[in-house]
């Protein structure tokens, strides 16, 4: 789906606490969430019960939940419009899960490629849990509770959403009309920001700190891995004919500048890296600044985010458990 405005539909999306949030889940899905929440009913999880389909830490956990969830409010998620809560405070995700594993399609999922790139970076095949195999059919769970029309996310996850379709549509055949069949709304212009490091490679939170800008870096730190960042041979700054490693930081400048791509081009006509580097530093600070310091002003206010995410539960769970009444009446369980 293009970036066309949407009214009155009801959008769900989520994000793993799985660490830091970058640049990439902001410029990919949160900066379109903020629009979204306008005109349509928005729903916003925090994916805890994804987040441990590989090796985590179980201390910090609850710390990263609340990290997710001040960086969606300091970015202007609002609490009163949008609901916003955690995936494993809702019960009935984990038990739609299940029942939808019924007839989820194990060839499909087999060809899933975030489980294929996840399962590499594990140790051994026994490593591999049967929950991260498993993963998109919890993720079609929770789009599928909440009658979601438009799910709003990166690139990397629109094979996730239309296995989310097939299984809402095998559902709907086989059991009676229960499920609407969710579209992916996907960004034009940052839909899979790439790694400083290594431009072939997207970015993110689980790879090296210096290949990604976390959205709560220090100006310094922005500074010092934007200039440390792997360029091309040759300093052209063009959206179409420079490399691939200059055409992601062109993509990040323009998102944070909001300047077109002929003003940029123009921009740095004759400008060398260390110009380009130091202007696309600057302008990713400056945008960064009203969003950190929102983000330190929620983030010690613990009490104030734990009830927002009581509250977002309890409204969540309410929808959720409504379908899943639905769904198992028509599964022939009630
Ligand atoms: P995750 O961090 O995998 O939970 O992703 C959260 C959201 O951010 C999803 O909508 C992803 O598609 C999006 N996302 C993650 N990494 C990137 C990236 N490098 N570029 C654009 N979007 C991204
Ligand atoms: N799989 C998504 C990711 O890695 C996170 C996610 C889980 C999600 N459930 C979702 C995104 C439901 C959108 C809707 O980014």
């Amino acid at each position: 789906m293009p970036q066309e405005t949407l009214t009155n539909k009801t959008i769900f999306s989520g994000i793993q606490p799985s660490g830091i949030l970058h640049i990439g889940n902001y410029l990919g899905a949160i900066r379109q969430w903020i629009k979204l929440q306008q005109d349509n009913t928005t729903i916003f999880c925090i994916v805890d019960e994804h987040a441990i389909t590989v090796p985590y830490d179980p201390k910090t956990l609850p710390d990263r939940v609340l990290d997710v969830a001040a960086a969606y409010i300091a970015a202007g998620i609002d609490p009163e419009k949008s609901i916003v809560f955690v995936q494993s405070n809702v019960a009935a995700h984990t038990e739609l899960a299940w029942l939808l594993s019924t007839i989820a399609p194990y060839g499909q999922m087999s060809r899933m490629t975030q489980f294929k790139d996840k399962s590499k970076k594990l140790s051994s095949k026994d490593a591999i849990s049967l929950a991260l195999f498993s993963y998109p059919v919890l993720m079609a769970a929770d789009i599928l509770l909440y009658g979601t029309q438009v799910v709003p996310v990166g690139e990397d996850q629109k094979q996730h959403i239309e296995l989310t379709r097939d299984i809402a549509e095998k559902f709907n055949s086989q059991f009676g009309e229960t499920f609407i069949l969710p579209e992916p709304y996907i960004p034009t212009d940052s839909a899979r920001i790439m790694s400083l490091t290594d431009p072939a490679k997207k970015m993110s939170k689980s790879d090296a700190e210096k290949s990604y800008i976390a959205l709560t870096d220090a100006p310094d730190v922005i500074r010092k891995k934007i200039a440390g960042a792997v360029t091309d041979t040759e300093a052209i700054f063009s959206f179409k004919k420079s490399g691939p490693a200059v055409k992601n930081l062109l993509a990040i400048y323009k998102a944070f500048s909001d300047k077109t791509e002929e003003e940029i081009e123009k921009q740095f006509d004759d400008a060398t890296y260390k110009d380009f580097k130091s202007a696309l530093a600057e302008t990713v600070i400056t945008t960064l600044e009203p969003f950190q310091k929102k983000y330190n002003e929620i983030r010690s206010e613990d009490t104030e985010l734990r009830l927002i995410l009581g509250k977002g539960g309890h409204r969540a769970q309410g929808i959720a458990n409504a379908k899943l009444h639905e769904v198992k009446i028509k599964m022939g369980l009630v």
